[in-house]
């Protein structure tokens, strides 16, 4: 059988990721934006965001014919056998839950100009009810008689491991409604199941119905946070009690059951997925009459934000601020905020918390000045008031306080012997838990972690 056609459309993080990996395992490929800059630079072999070993297949692929980019529904439509829907699904500006506007245009746009029949199907994390939705549209704007279908496969990529997370998924999940979706959705999974059974993993194939593949996703996700809040609440509990959470985390993670992975305590999770999802989520359950069962993920994102305040606490303790009812008041003291993105190997600063407390201490008064290896472009666009300088060394130099606030390795793996000669005052807080402590406080450093021991 010959491979499908596949187009991607909206070539953001996800689609532009998906395109190029699915050209990487064989597929002729064809991706579609409304922007014409992104567009642009991807035919040119830019990935317009960061993402380790992204580009060299990109370019490999665009060499080799087998990926190209458009900007047009015509041409998108009339290429492709199954065509992946991967545009955002923001959260709305009056926090109502998840905008779908974008998904409605992709699919609309797309539909009109069908000329045979083709599977759509849906990536982006939507509310639960919308591919039924999407099937709809579709019955309404497709040519009549053409019979295209819709089908929900979710995903599970996280920024930083994506192209492994693409080639080498943990699972499929297809959500379909005819066994004609299924043998094509499966067609358009044997490129990865095929590299799978040639490194002799296997790749569990959940099909299921479409409710039950939307809900998979933010249950995930929804999961994921949890464990997170879960451990910063333990964090918590681990500074009043004077235990240690990496302790503490290392040794429930032992049991196979908990497992060790998101059990890192520190200043939360950001980016532009959890946060959103786990509002969406509960948005959604609202309307489904079952608000109270996701209840407690509201009580997850207060302690997310909690997260963030406590890495402020902490800093203001080491200085000694004098604090009022508005917060503590940092007085000019200059601080250097080490990290900007929302976590190491990536360039996104969307609901960063590393931003956010770097935000919140300038908002307190404090010098901040910033340094990320990746996310400077992106954080002086959201944030220009704050100083943003060219090095480790250059934020460093003459503060009081250090705070790390995204676990880079170029942080971790930083000199605190030589750190400490160039900064005005020896204080840091690590907000990832990322440092050594016995080096630092070797140094001479006074040391401030999140449910952490402060001495060795
Ligand atoms: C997340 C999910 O992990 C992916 O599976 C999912 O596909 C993706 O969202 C999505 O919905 O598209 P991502 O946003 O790339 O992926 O980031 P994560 O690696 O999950 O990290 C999220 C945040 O949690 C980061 O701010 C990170 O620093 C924080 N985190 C993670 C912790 O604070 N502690 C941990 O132990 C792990």
């Amino acid at each position: 059988m010959t491979l499908p056609r596949l187009t991607f459309v909206g070539t953001g993080y996800l689609g532009a990721t998906y395109a190029v990996c699915f050209a990487e395992l064989g597929y002729e490929v064809l991706g579609f934006d409304v922007d014409t800059a992104k567009i642009a630079a991807l035919s040119d072999g830019v990935v317009p965001f960061h993402e380790p070993g992204l580009g060299v297949l990109l370019r490999r692929n665009l060499a080799a014919g087998r990926l190209r980019f458009t900007t047009s529904y015509a041409e998108t439509a009339d290429f492709g056998d199954i065509h992946f829907v991967c545009v955002g699904t923001p959260q709305r500006a009056d926090d109502t839950g998840a905008d779908l506007s974008y998904v409605e245009s992709a699919v609309t746009g797309l539909a009109r100009r069908l000329t045979r029949k083709a599977l759509i199907v849906g990536k982006s994390t939507v509310p639960v009810g919308t591919a039924e939705w999407v099937q709809r549209l579709v019955d309404k704007h497709a040519p009549a008689g053409l019979g295209a279908e819709v089908a929900w496969s979710p995903e599970f990529l996280q920024e930083g491991f994506a192209v492994q997370d693409v080639l080498r998924p943990t699972r499929i999940v297809a959500g379909v409604r005819s066994d004609w979706a299924a043998t094509m959705l499966s067609a358009a999974h044997r490129g990865v199941l095929d590299l799978a059974a040639r490194e002799q993993r296997e790749v569990p194939v959940v099909v299921t119905d479409f409710a039950t593949a939307e809900l998979v996703k933010v249950a995930a996700n929804a999961f994921l946070a949890t464990k997170i809040s879960f451990i910063n609440a333990m964090a918590e509990v681990c500074e009043a009690a004077g235990a240690d959470v990496d302790q503490l985390a290392r040794a429930i993670g032992h049991d196979p059951r908990i497992g060790s992975r998101f059990l890192r305590a520190g200043a939360g999770f950001g980016g532009g997925c959890l946060p959103k999802d786990l509002r969406a989520f509960q948005a959604r359950a609202q309307e489904l009459g079952v608000g109270e069962s996701l209840r407690f993920l509201h009580e997850v994102d207060l302690i997310n934000q909690r997260s963030r305040s406590r890495v402020l606490r902490r800093a203001a303790e080491l200085l000694d601020c004098p604090t009022g009812p508005a917060g503590p008041d940092f007085g000019n003291t200059r601080v250097a905020v080490l990290g900007a993105t929302f976590k190491p190997h990536s360039d996104d600063v969307r609901d960063s918390p590393a931003l956010a407390i770097a935000a919140a201490l300038s908002a307190s008064g404090a010098d901040v000045h910033v340094y990320d290896p990746e996310g400077m472009g992106n954080a002086a666009r959201v944030h220009p008031n704050l100083i943003f300088e060219p090095g480790l060394e250059e934020a460093v130099r003459g503060s009081e306080l250090v705070c790390v606030l995204t676990e880079w390795p170029e942080f971790s793996a930083a000199d605190p012997v030589h750190l400490g000669r160039l900064a005005a005052g020896r204080l840091v807080v690590d907000g990832r838990n990322c440092l050594d402590v016995a080096a630092w406080t070797a140094a001479g450093w006074r040391y401030r972690g999140m449910g952490r021991h402060a001495e060795p």
